[in-house]
This record gives structure tokens, sequence and C-alpha cells, in this order.
């Protein structure tokens, strides 16, 4: 067979940046699709050393025609506070830009991989969140542009694929971490890692009790693969995410002391429809994937905070003024930090 051309859509963003990693990595030619407005230029620079990268900056919201087999839908915004700075783009992106790369996927008869996200199980009433829970998602809240958009994308894909009988799957990914986040895109675990690495407060909003599962980005790019590679038929949506469950003042109190830091907890007001508890079912995961993850929360954090450590250094080398506020535009005070 010919070299096989992937498109990622997202690829200059965290997730997306690693996944073209192991594509290009495994002899992929790829693709990689961004608008740029919260990938990073870095991530650009270090895929483009593969002569296999063509990277194209583009709004999925715009229709484009190009040569693929593969296509992973990964553009949209991830952290609220990128999400909610424009939440009108947010819901376009996901439901317009969803819509042209299914069109991308439908003139070339290519495979197809969305990827939505736990965050359509809203604030959930089951524990666990298996794929057949239906969900409890605000219409009308500040989340509701990302939630709402990723359902929406979830029914186009399934419509083409109905309509159209395009060969699609879809992730539902819960939060990942790791190295390779911007340390200022305002989600947890950077939050919490650069505010110990500095020496400042972690905040938490709300009491903590919440809960999340941290699935180590690894782990998440093996389980993209392995969902655009399975050769039997995917029907639905599949969980992507780790199990364990964590309360956000046990992983802060783990990250400070992994770090070694002095810094105290401080308790912020809870943010508007942040979901109280999160952990995926992967049942159909293990089954149809053979895949669970296999990087424990210590050792992803022991690999993130070494990853922020180097960059302290590189970025603010014993810098005047600035020292300690503001160099890194960590996201202390947002209302959003939760993700
Ligand atoms: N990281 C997580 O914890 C998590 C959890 C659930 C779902 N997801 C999903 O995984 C995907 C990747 O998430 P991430 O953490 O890498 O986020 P990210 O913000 O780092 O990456 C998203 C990328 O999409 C690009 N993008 C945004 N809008 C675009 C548009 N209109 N056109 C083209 N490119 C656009 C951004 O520039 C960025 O490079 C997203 O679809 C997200 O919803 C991520």
């Amino acid at each position: 067979m010919n070299q096989v051309i992937t498109l990622v859509t997202g690829g200059a963003g965290f997730i997306g940046f690693h996944l073209c990693r192991r594509l290009l990595d495994e002899g992929d030619a790829v693709i990689c699709l961004d608008d740029m407005s919260t990938g990073t230029q870095e991530h650009v620079d270090r895929l483009a050393v593969h002569r296999n990268l063509r990277f194209i900056r583009h709004d999925v919201t715009r229709p484009i025609n190009l040569h693929v087999h593969r296509i992973f839908n990964l553009a949209c915004p991830a952290s609220p506070a990128a999400y909610e700075a424009d939440p009108i783009k947010t819901t376009l992106t996901n439901v317009l830009g969803t819509r042209n790369m299914l069109e991308l996927a439908r003139s070339n008869g290519a495979r197809f991989v969305q990827a939505s996200t736990s965050e359509v199980y809203g604030d959930p009433e089951v524990h666990p969140q298996p794929e057949g829970y239906r969900g409890n998602v605000s219409t009308t809240g500040p989340r509701s542009c990302y939630d709402e958009g990723k359902r929406c994308a979830e029914s186009l894909v399934f419509d083409y694929e109905r309509v159209h009988r395009l060969n699609v799957r879809v992730a539902r990914i819960f939060n990942t971490y790791g190295p390779g986040m911007r340390e200022d895109d305002g989600r947890v675990v950077s939050n919490f890692v650069v505010q110990a690495l500095r020496g400042r407060d972690l905040t938490v909003y709300g009491d903590g009790s919440n809960t999340r599962s941290m699935c180590y980005v690894d782990d998440m790019v093996e389980g993209l693969a392995r969902l655009m590679k399975a050769d039997s038929p995917v029907a639905g949506p599949i969980n992507l995410g780790n199990p364990r469950e964590i309360s956000i003042l046990d992983l802060a109190r783990m990250v400070s002391t992994m770090v070694g830091s002095a810094s105290t907890i401080v308790h912020l007001p809870a943010v508007v429809d942040d979901p109280r508890v999160r952990c995926p079912d992967i049942t159909r995961a293990k089954a149809k994937l053979d895949w669970e993850p296999r990087i424990a929360l210590e050792e992803g954090l022991r690999r993130t905070i070494g990853f922020f450590a180097e960059r302290l250094v590189v970025q603010s080398p014993s810098a005047g003024p600035d020292r300690g506020r503001g160099s890194l535009g960590v996201v202390e005070d947002s209302a959003a930090s939760l993700c």
C-alpha cells in the first residue's frame, strides 16, 4: 500500500502534537492542520523536522479540499479558559468544523476519528460514566458551547455514518495531561505544577472534593491510535481515560509534595457548572481495543513536573523585575481552571 496520509486537525495543540509525532514515527505522512488559536509554534517546529510532515494553517470552520486516507478531528480549544473566551466560535468549531471535516472524509472515503469529551456527560448522575449514560448537561451555562458543541458534533458523526456509510469512530476523551501542555492554558495539572514550581499558592476552586481521573498523554495517544486502526467496526462512542479517580484537593497535595514546594493551598469560589465527579468506565475500550492506561499518576506527574521545571529554567533565568510573577502567564485567578 502507498504511504498512509493522515490528517490531524488541531495537530499543533497538546494531544495533537503527541499524536502527530507518534504517527510520523510509525511512517505515516501527516498533515497537521491548525488555526493556531491555542496551538503553539513550538509544536509545529518540532514536528517540522520530520520530512513527512506538512503543516497547514487553516480554520476548520471553513471547508478545505485535501487528499487524505485518515482524519483525526481534534481541532477545538479544550481548556475552559480558552473555549469560554470565544464561546460562539467554540460552538462553530465543533459543529461547522466537524461537518467540514466529515465532508472531507466523505469526498476521500477516509476513516474518521472524532475527539469528543467526557464533558458530554456534564455533571453526571451516574458514576463512573459508561458510554450508555446520556448525560446531565446545561444548554445555557458558560460551558455549554463546549459540552453541547461536542454533543452536536457526535450527532453529526453518527449521521454521516448512517446517511453516507462513512467509517467513523468517536473517542470520549477524559482529562489528559502531560508534557507539552501550555503553562497558561488554565488546566488543573499545569496550573498546580507551575504554581508549585514557582512556590506560589495552589488555587483550588471550591472545597476541592470534586474528582477527576487523569490520563497521561502517551496512554491517550495509544488509545486514539488503536481506535483508528481497529478493523472491526467500533459501533458507538468509546471512553478513553484513566479510571483512577482523585479529588482535586488530593491532586494539589500530591503535586505540592512531589515538587517539594512550600506552597499553601488556597480555596477560591467554585466554578459554575463544574462537574462534581468524573471517572470513565473503560470496559468497552478494554474489550474493543484491548486498551487501558499504563502510566500511573505518580509517574505521569513526575514526567510533567520535569517538563515544566526545565521550561522554567529556560524561560525565567534569574530574571529581573518580572521574576516570580507573570512571566509564565499562569492564569491563577481564572474561574476556569478545572477542565
Ligand atoms: N486534553 C484533555 O484533557 C481533553 C479532554 C477531553 C477532550 N479533549 C479534546 O481533544 C482535542 C485536543 O485537546 P487538547 O487538549 O490538545 O487541546 P488544545 O487546545 O491544546 O488543542 C486544540 C488545537 O485545536 C486548534 N484549533 C482550535 N480551534 C480550531 C479551528 N477552528 N480550526 C483549526 N484548529 C483549531 C488549536 O489551535 C489547538 O492547536 C480537543 O478536541 C478536545 O476537545 C481533550
